[in-house]
């Protein structure tokens, strides 16, 4: 155990760890896994990653449970994402195999990082997939570079589970229908930057996505899929435009466990009105309970951007959590979810593998 780190004030951010593992793929084929102590690399300037957005990153996270042994949640599932999101982008597919023998190995190597279980916080996993052959005219790398630094963290909303406001601002898109949201490259969070730094200078943890054509359905929240209870029922989006998160997979599971019916089908943004609890869901997001909704439009139709808080109204308000705690689902999601992740309850359905 590192006994320099402050364990319980572990914000989500870098932190320089002992080991990364990095492999790459030249002359049609990947090599060995290599360990590396540098936390740099060394490109060519005309790199694909860098002109052409071949670039694609995953996340998962790894658990120190009570009886000390490390717990990674799902990699079969981010190693599989991963290879949908290289098709998308013309990108050497990384075998499963290879995938989820580097994050056993960076795990493993990293294993004084790994938060105890007191401290409620965990090892996150950040594998990076990047197109590194030079080309000048517009067309997919011949090499890649697969690499994966853990960094421990706490949770991605400042104060953990906590319920928090999130904003419709109809003047940006993440993604779009046919585009590229389905999958995770870097250009979607860059697409996401500009409107993520005006709604949290609005004052809200996240920026509510609809869909980019008809502005009616509800997309997904900045870093994590959206989910809506009603009655009994699971309700979820279903999206050209969205990442298939692996973390509303396993939630849509948990509801069924639960006795609730699971719904995945576009959802209008009027259908807000009649949910009884709402939550953003992702591995680093886990589950947080949505406290209101503010879908807000321009004041002045016609102003163009830079914009401004100022330039905004708020024109309608779903409010959730009216007595500022998480509602009794997102609640329970959120323990079970833990629980299995922590090795705390048993993994019936064989979604962690321990690391030894
Ligand atoms: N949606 C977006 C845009 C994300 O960046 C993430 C995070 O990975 C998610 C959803 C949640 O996905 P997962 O649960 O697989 O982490
Ligand atoms: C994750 O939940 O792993 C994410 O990738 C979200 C964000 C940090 C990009």
């Amino acid at each position: 155990m590192n006994d320099s780190i402050d364990w319980n004030n572990l914000g989500f951010q870098y932190m320089k760890t002992d080991y990364n593992v990095r492999c790459y793929y030249r002359d049609g084929k990947w090599g060995e896994i290599e360990i590396s102590s540098s936390d740099q690399i060394s490109l060519h300037m005309a790199s694909t990653c860098l002109h052409y957005g071949q670039e694609a990153f995953e996340g998962l996270k790894a658990f120190r449970g009570k009886d000390g042994k490390i717990r990674v949640f799902r990699m079969d599932e981010n190693a599989k994402r991963l290879q949908k999101t290289s098709e998308g982008i013309m990108m050497a597919k990384l075998p499963i195999e290879k995938f989820c023998e580097a994050v056993k190995k960076v795990v493993k190597l990293n294993e004084r990082f790994v938060p105890p279980y007191e401290s409620g916080c965990s090892l996150y996993i950040r594998p990076l997939l990047i197109g590194c052959s030079p080309r000048v005219g517009v067309g997919p790398s011949t090499e890649y570079l697969f690499l994966i630094f853990v960094t421990p963290c706490g949770p991605y909303f400042k104060d953990g589970f906590k319920a928090t406001p999130v904003c419709v601002i109809r003047q940006f898109d993440r993604a779009a229908p046919l585009g590229t949201g389905t999958y995770k490259v870097g250009g979607n969070y860059a697409a996401s930057l500009v409107a993520g730094d005006l709604g949290h200078t609005m004052g809200y943890s996240a920026v509510l996505y609809l869909d980019a054509k008809q502005k009616k359905y509800i997309d997904e929240c900045g870093p994590a899929n959206f989910f809506g209870i009603k009655g009994n029922t699971y309700v979820t989006p279903k999206s050209s435009s969205i990442l298939p998160s692996i973390t509303n997979k396993s939630l849509q599971q948990l509801a069924k466990d639960m006795g609730m019916q699971v719904e995945q089908r576009p959802i209008l943004e009027e259908e807000l009105a009649e949910f009884s609890e709402a939550g953003e869901c992702g591995t680093a997001a886990v589950v947080s309970p949505i406290s209101k909704v503010d879908d807000y439009d321009l004041i002045d139709p016609n102003k163009e951007h830079p914009f401004v808080p100022g330039d905004f109204k708020c024109n309608k308000t779903y409010e959730y959590c009216k007595d500022g705690k998480p509602g009794p689902v997102c609640t329970a999601f959120y323990n079970k979810l833990r629980a299995i992740q922590y090795g705390d309850e048993p993994d019936t359905h064989g979604w962690v593998t321990v690391i030894d």
